[in-house]
């Protein structure tokens, strides 16, 4: 029996960039989405035409009763799940002052608890395995723009060298915090393009660096509670 992965929001852009690299390596395939079924629909027909088995999960993140029932159902599903990243999120953007409690729940429940209570669910019910969680080149910087989304990833970003702490050697916990990879939903490439004189790699980035990357984490089981910047060096000019 092959191997198999859960990716959140792996129905497009970097999730499925990711999803399509675990299948082409052999691993069966659990797709969460949430709004994209008909990207999940395409994407799991790529998956199969590989050559592994792949089914589609729909969830929202939001609720965290619904998060916890995802996880068992895809073991459920999956009694072979050994890899689970996190990488569905959001990226909203309300000054400090305007956060009402509403936002800074929704932000929260999808980039922190839902990742926090998937991982909880993966490690009850895994022997062996590997957490990959995304976070964001901002995580090292303390910028106020975005600021539930980047706390979130903060949080995410601690979490992840926690739980790597308290779940070795049985599993291994670790981060990628991308730079500038595609524009946020909504924009275009000229919105990454503006931010290329503040990146000392002088380029955007795309999801082959990610993918890259992330083949390191999976590959090299000397590694845990390690979060990778891949981001043209964004993180050291804050
Ligand atoms: N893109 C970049 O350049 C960049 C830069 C820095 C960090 N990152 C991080 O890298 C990861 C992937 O980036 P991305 O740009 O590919 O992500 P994205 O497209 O913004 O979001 C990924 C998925 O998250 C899911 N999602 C959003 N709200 C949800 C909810 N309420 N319930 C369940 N799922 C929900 C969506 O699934 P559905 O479409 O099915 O609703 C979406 O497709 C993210 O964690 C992001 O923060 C990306």
């Amino acid at each position: 029996m092959n191997k198999a992965a859960l990716i959140t929001g792996g129905a497009k852009r970097i999730g499925k960039a990711l999803a399509l690299n675990l299948a082409q390596k052999g691993f069966d395939i659990a797709i969460h989405y949430n709004s994209s079924a008909n990207e999940a629909e395409e994407t799991r027909n790529e998956i199969e035409k590989i050559g592994v088995k792949c089914k589609t999960f729909k969830c929202n993140l939001e609720n965290t009763i619904d998060v916890l029932d995802l996880s068992s159902k895809v073991k459920e599903d999956f009694p072979n799940l050994n890899i689970l990243v996190n990488n569905a999120s959001i990226f909203d953007n309300i000054d400090f002052l305007d956060v009402t409690p509403e936002f800074f729940d929704k932000d929260f429940n999808i980039n922190f608890k839902a990742p926090f209570f998937l991982s909880q669910g993966f490690a009850r019910n895994v022997d062996k395995g590997l957490i990959i969680n995304f976070l964001d080149t901002r995580v090292n910087r303390t910028t106020t723009e975005h600021f539930v989304y980047n706390l979130s990833k903060k949080s995410l970003y601690h979490f992840t060298r926690m739980a790597a702490k308290e779940l070795a050697p049985r599993i291994r916990v670790n981060g990628i915090c991308p730079g500038p990879i595609l524009p946020p939903p909504g924009e275009n490439k000229e919105y990454l393009e503006k931010l290329v004189d503040k990146i000392p790699m002088n380029k955007i980035g795309n999801t082959e660096y990610i993918v890259n990357a992330f083949n390191y984490l999976l590959e090299n089981d000397f590694t845990t509670g390690e979060c990778l910047f891949v981001d043209g060096g964004k993180h050291l000019n804050y």
